[in-house]
């Protein structure tokens, strides 16, 4: 008989009640690799539609579409045992209203096996927030620089520099937060405004390039992880894996130029004799 507890999955009340308490641990995953190695150290892996830039080479995210984002949840649940794993709805797939939200993110949960959502809005997606938990569906928020209006915003720049910016991104945390979402992320906002919504609201804020003041913090893993020349001047590196992947290809092509491979007798077909 294992002596060993079971590993329990971290649930939406759990994430939420981790706000003035213990730092939130969160990071991007889009495939089981990913997920199976970052499961231990996060409390929430988040499948991030930024996936439609950094796995398919996307120049932004609206040309994800909600079975993409089906299909790499799938594989992040199948990768995890520990994580509560968030879903982004993909652009197109809420904004039209609370009937179009529940149809795509029910879809996502029953697809995926997923615990929650996370979609893109404040003040102007309240009332969907309120439809969807009061079905059952647990909603991130996500406010500040929100990737999916990059056209209307003209560009990904940050938000919330200049005071008089401050009161429409508070008043979108306040609407979100109202309206049942258990957490939100806050991206590319000025450290002053972080913590004056960090302060005033009832949710965890999990921060990215919104400075140590949030509930929590979340990044891109790959650009972490220094897959990535070109990332956001808030994006600090905790690894070298680009670099290393390099020099494993490299030394891969020098040894099958130099045919430096394993006889036949030490093949699949021995091994597995
Ligand atoms: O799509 C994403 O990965 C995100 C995070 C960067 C917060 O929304």
């Amino acid at each position: 008989m294992s002596s060993q507890a079971p590993v329990r999955r971290r649930t939406v009340p759990q994430i939420r009640a981790m706000k003035g308490e213990e730092p939130i641990v969160s990071l991007t995953a889009y495939d089981v690799i990913t997920a199976r190695t970052l499961d231990p150290h996060c409390d929430v892996l988040l499948v991030g539609d930024s996936l439609g830039m950094v796995v398919y080479g996307m120049s932004t995210t609206l040309g994800v579409t909600l079975d993409m984002m089906i299909a790499h949840g799938q594989a992040v649940v199948r990768g995890s045992a520990r994580a509560l794993v968030v879903i982004d709805m993909p652009f197109a797939s809420y904004e039209q209203g609370p009937q179009q939200a529940f149809a795509s993110a029910s879809r996502v949960l029953a697809e995926t096996g997923a615990q929650a959502v996370k979609l893109e809005g404040g003040v102007a997606m309240a009332e969907t927030i309120r439809f969807l938990v009061a079905r059952g569906i647990p909603v991130m928020a996500h406010v500040g620089m929100t990737p999916q209006a990059v056209n209307v915003l003209g560009g990904f720049m940050a938000r919330g520099r200049s005071r008089d910016a401050w009161p429409a991104i508070e008043a979108d945390a306040q609407a979100i937060t109202e309206a049942g979402a258990f957490s939100v992320v806050i991206e590319a906002v000025a450290e002053p405004l972080a913590r004056r919504i960090t302060e005033t609201i009832a949710i965890p804020t999990i921060g990215i390039g919104a400075s140590p003041a949030c509930d929590g913090q979340v990044l891109v893993t790959e650009d972490m992880l220094g897959f990535n020349d070109r990332v956001p001047g808030f994006v600090r590196r905790f690894g070298e894996l680009g670099a290393d992947m390099d020099r494993a290809a490299a030394a891969y092509a020098k040894a099958v130029r130099n045919r430096d491979f394993p006889a036949e007798s030490e093949t699949y077909a021995e091994r597995d004799a």
